[in-house]
């Protein structure tokens, strides 16, 4: 090889080093933005919902919206059928003020995205510190791809303890969303579940 070809040769080995650390860089970052649960910490946004006719009660529907707000956009539809079912919903991102007052509600919801199986470490801390009133329905929701199976369902749960089995809310509705799946369906029966 001579002093051309060496310098040549070096010059690529340099190339692909960089191309290797800008995609290690973009990996780490990609994991940090999920696994630090950043979409959980801009949630601190709050509104309410009102019926048209007389509240037949109060709603919390608390959420991590997520990197691309596919799972705000469950939360929103949850919130928007028990509007319609003549509940007053206060929608609430998970680190608003509104969301730590769990008093006084008949129905609480909380749900966010699902990576590896379990709920964002946002929406774990929220149902592990949940009090709800005595009487109190609490749902959760954990929007994911693919349609909901047993199994990712049994993950939410095992990932939260106050859901599993002797937890304080292991009386908890819990259901996965898929992106994939008939939104308005898969939100009605989950409100359904919730009244019943
Ligand atoms: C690293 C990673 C792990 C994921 N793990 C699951 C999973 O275990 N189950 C599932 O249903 N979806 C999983 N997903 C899909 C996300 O839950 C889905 O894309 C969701 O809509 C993410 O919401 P977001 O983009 O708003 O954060 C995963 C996505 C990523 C990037």
């Amino acid at each position: 090889m001579n002093e051309q070809e060496k310098v040549k040769m070096r010059k690529i080995f340099k190339i692909i080093l960089i191309m290797f650390a800008v995609l290690i860089v973009v990996v780490v970052g990609f994991a940090a933005v999920i696994f630090l649960n950043l979409s959980g910490l801009t949630a601190t946004g709050s509104e309410t919902l009102t019926p048209t006719g007389a509240s037949v009660g109060k709603a919390l529907v608390v959420y991590d919206p997520g990197l691309s707000g596919a799972a705000k956009g469950v939360a929103d539809k949850v919130a928007s059928d028990l509007q319609a079912d003549g509940y007053t919903v206060v929608l609430a991102g998970v680190r608003s003020e509104t969301a730590s007052d769990t008093t006084r509600y008949g129905i609480i919801v909380a749900g966010g995205p699902i990576y590896a199986g379990a709920p964002t470490s946002s929406i774990k801390d929220y149902l592990n510190d949940l009090q709800p009133d005595q009487g109190t329905q609490v749902g959760v929701f954990g929007s994911g791809s693919g349609p909901e199976e047993a199994s990712d369902v049994a993950m939410i749960i095992d990932a939260v303890t106050a859901l599993s089995e002797g937890g304080s809310l292991s009386n908890a509705v819990v259901v996965k969303i898929g992106t994939g799946e008939d939104l308005n369906a898969r939100a009605a029966d989950f409100v359904k579940q919730l009244r019943a």
